[in-house]
């Protein structure tokens, strides 16, 4: 079946889409019968009493209820997990190369890598932090993630998300946030893809108060978009996969779960365009923090300390005077990590590429490089620079995000990193 994406915009709004007309419920989410003879079924993101403006919930008309499948068993997967304490966690900052795309026949789950994270999903916070190089559709397979919610970043590759609430279009420079608990299967249309995934165990993404910048800019809500119902009524041998509490289980089903005839509700996949992030910056002297590039974040119980900030830095221009306008010199309690989509980042040099990746932890003295110290202390600051052709990303966390053994294991692991630090002169002159 061709399932063609279509989208309601908005972040989080109360959706309603059915694919076949007269389905949704007037008046009543379960009825005694659901019209066209669908199950109605609840699908709760928070708890049942978290607050109004926090609740997310949908309820879904489907052909068959989500419990008609086989007992899970155990599958084994040796790359994607969330074993964060397998290896010292180490001070130093971390840097690694793209994976390579696999030769083997690959698909988004085969091909998923995780290379760092902390907490994990029995605390319900923290991240795990996954790369993907896959080079088929999923094939007769379908799979969610019970322990958190999936944002993926693509890389190089379009990517086909083939939810039970819709389909998702993604490329690159484009995200997408699969809800923890929805069913999916990713196909790829371009034949290749790589990527990264965040997932989230802690409180839903979200978007970023906006203080005193108001009440625009940044990413603006009607830039999220979420799919229409679409469903698949399909019969055979299928693979259900899950992901629980760190560890996949495969159950056999014998229909596509992309059942859902409609749905309505606030709890439920979107996508978002990077190109269309507002970035806010200095028009004087000085940076704002990178906080002011913020897309999503994922709050946890202390105010203001997120489990997660998405941040991203697009092109833009820099026009700040008397300021070192690269980013600046730094050691900082939250922990980051960064990805590259395109282009250069304008804090390195070299070293730094798409689809590699960079780890600075809790209190890692890290900033620009020595040539781009060098160059931008003595660039002409009358002018505005433009920082065009690029898109980087940082997770940001609260916590120390440990690396896997087999991320410090990696031959595309940077042993030389330190040394893009080592060429920085004395030029103390008192
Ligand atoms: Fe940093």
């Amino acid at each position: 079946m061709n399932l063609s994406p279509h989208y309601q915009s908005g972040f989080a709004n109360e959706f309603a889409s059915e694919a076949i007309p007269g389905t949704l419920p007037q008046g009543q989410n379960s009825p005694q019968r659901v019209a066209h003879g669908l199950y109605a079924e609840q699908l709760s993101g928070t708890a049942f009493t978290a607050p109004r403006h926090q609740n997310r919930r949908s309820w879904l008309y489907r052909i068959r209820p989500a419990a008609v499948h086989e007992p899970f068993a155990p599958l084994a997967h040796t790359s994607f997990h969330n074993r964060f304490d397998e290896a010292p966690a180490t001070p130093n900052p971390l840097r690694w190369d793209p994976l390579a795309l696999p030769a083997a026949p690959t698909d988004f789950l085969d091909g998923l890598v995780t290379i760092a994270g902390n907490g994990g999903p029995a605390e319900q916070a923290g991240i795990g932090i996954h790369l993907y190089a896959a080079n088929r559709s999923m094939q007769r397979r379908f799979f969610y993630d019970a322990d958190g919610e999936l944002l993926i970043v693509p890389q190089q590759g379009r990517l086909h998300l083939a939810t039970e609430l819709g389909v998702i279009e993604l490329e690159p420079q484009e995200i997408a946030v699969i809800p923890r608990g929805v069913r999916f299967r990713v196909e790829l249309p371009d034949g290749e893809a790589r990527g990264y995934v965040c997932e989230n165990f802690g409180a839903l993404l979200r978007l970023p108060e906006l203080g005193p910048i108001g009440s625009n800019c940044l990413a603006n809500a009607r830039d999220f978009l979420t799919p229409v119902a679409v469903f698949e009524d399909v019969e055979g041998t299928f693979e259900l996969v899950a992901k629980f509490q760190g560890a996949l289980w495969t159950a056999a089903i014998g229909h596509s779960p992309l059942d859902v005839v409609a749905w309505h509700g606030n709890y439920a996949p979107y996508k978002y365009d990077l190109r269309r992030f507002n970035a806010i910056g200095s028009i004087s002297v000085d940076h704002p923090d990178p906080s002011i590039f913020t897309v999503l974040t994922s709050a946890s119980d202390t105010p203001g300390t997120a489990n997660v900030d998405f941040a991203i830095f697009p092109p833009r221009w820099l026009v700040a005077e008397h300021t070192f306008r690269p980013p600046w010199f730094h050691r900082n309690v939250a922990s980051e990590f960064m990805g590259l989509i395109t282009g250069v980042y304008d804090a390195k040099a070299e070293g730094f590429v798409p689809g590699g990746g960079s780890l600075h932890n809790c209190m890692i003295g890290h900033g620009p490089d020595a040539a781009t110290f060098e160059k931008a202390s003595a660039a002409d600051l009358s002018k505005p620079d433009v920082i065009g052709g690029t898109m980087a990303f940082m997770f940001e966390t609260r916590k120390v995000i440990r690396p896997t053994r087999q991320a410090l294991d990696a031959p595309q692991l940077q042993r030389d990193y330190y040394r893009c630090w080592q060429d920085i002169g004395k030029h103390f002159a008192p």
